[in-house]
């Protein structure tokens, strides 16, 4: 499909992708296998997404791609008007685990952020501002006693904690969490879920949050993303045993959240069960689901869909999805 020029609509630390295709080679048959396929997407500075999605659908290589840590995708991927480069210091990741150096103490860790950050001349000349710099954001994930002590020294909920501030240090406009409280237990879960909350209000970077339980999505998140894989369409094509051909995954799902921090009590309320049930039990989760590109569920504002040359000749968008295009080629 020809690439669309889009003048004007960015603004500093928004993400823009369009049309992204990612493919690897299957390590049986060595054929590309495709992992995203066509996927849209347009976030503002601040947003809190929220990315779930079926085991393998392709949520860390999207974060990947926008990390700027993968570059072997096709299609467009632009942060701040320009096509993603490498990693640097205007974005940062909080893995799973293993966020940390063992062998460095708290504070080091924090500090480590800054030197990616800063040349060696100006560190030198700067050691005490870089150390205070550490130190409040080690205060502000109340770490700050806990300075000289060494990661094996803090229990998983503190680690984690160091991770984020390590991170968070160098004021990145946007952050990348893969997953970030998956190893901690409930309790601490959700501790930690209030203050990545207080702290995004704090510093309002854009997150991409990747988590596999869907009221975490729903508690953080301003906007839910869900991700598929399972979805056929009207190409008719089939793979070889004759079944309508799996495709790669798409946004299937993008919904606008309520976008403010909420006592963790919310999650017992009505309606916060029902949106949770809602998704887990629609399309998107289910291995054998069928899902048809015109019955998405792309209601936020900024959601769009562009449509192949193929799927538009085959009926395949409804009205909504082209003019969502349509809107995007004006720069609307
Ligand atoms: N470098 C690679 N080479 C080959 N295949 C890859 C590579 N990276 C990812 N894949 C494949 O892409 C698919 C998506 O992987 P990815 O790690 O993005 O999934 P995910 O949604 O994050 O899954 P999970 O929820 O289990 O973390 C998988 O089938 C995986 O095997
Ligand atoms: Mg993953």
């Amino acid at each position: 499909m020809e690439t669309i020029a889009l003048p004007g609509i960015h603004t500093p630390n928004q993400l823009y992708i369009e049309n992204l295709y990612r493919r690897f080679p299957d390590p049986k048959t060595g054929l590309p296998q495709t992992v995203l396929e066509n996927v849209d997407l347009r976030v503002n500075p601040g947003e809190f997404v929220s990315i779930i999605g079926p085991s393998g659908c392709g949520k860390s290589t999207l974060l990947r791609i926008c990390l700027g840590a993968d570059l072997g995708y096709e299609g467009n991927v632009i942060i701040n008007g320009k096509p993603v480069q490498f990693p640097d210091s205007t974005r940062g990741l909080v893995p799973q685990k293993y966020g940390v150096y063992p062998h460095l103490t708290v504070l080091k860790n924090v500090l480590i952020g800054l030197e990616l950050k800063y040349p060696i001349w100006y560190r030198m000349t700067h050691k005490k501002e870089l150390r205070a710099q550490a130190m409040e954001y080690l205060n502000d994930v109340q770490l700050a006693e806990h300075a000289d002590k060494y990661p094996y020294q803090l229990s998983g909920g503190q680690q984690q904690r160091v991770s984020i501030a390590q991170t968070l240090v160098t004021g990145p406009g946007m952050v990348f969490m893969d997953e970030p409280f998956g190893a901690l237990d409930q309790s601490t879960r959700e501790r930690v879920q209030v203050f990545m909350l207080q702290l995004w209000e704090k510093h309002k970077m854009t997150v991409f949050f990747v988590t596999h339980d869907i009221g975490e999505a729903v508690y953080l998140g301003t906007r839910l993303i869900l991700l598929s894989q399972y979805y056929v369409d009207d190409r008719g094509d089939v793979d070889e045993k004759g079944n309508p051909l799996r495709r790669g995954a798409k946004i299937i799902t993008d919904i606008p959240l309520t976008g403010t921090a909420l006592p963790t009590k919310v999650k017992g309320e009505k309606s916060f069960i029902e949106i949770v049930r809602s998704i887990a039990e629609g399309p998107g989760f289910k291995p054998d689901h069928r899902e048809h590109v015109r019955d998405f569920n792309l209601a936020h504002s900024n959601s769009f869909q562009t449509l192949t040359a193929l799927e538009d000749k085959t009926g395949n968008g409804n009205g909504r999805l082209k003019k969502m295009e349509e809107q995007m080629i004006r720069g609307g």
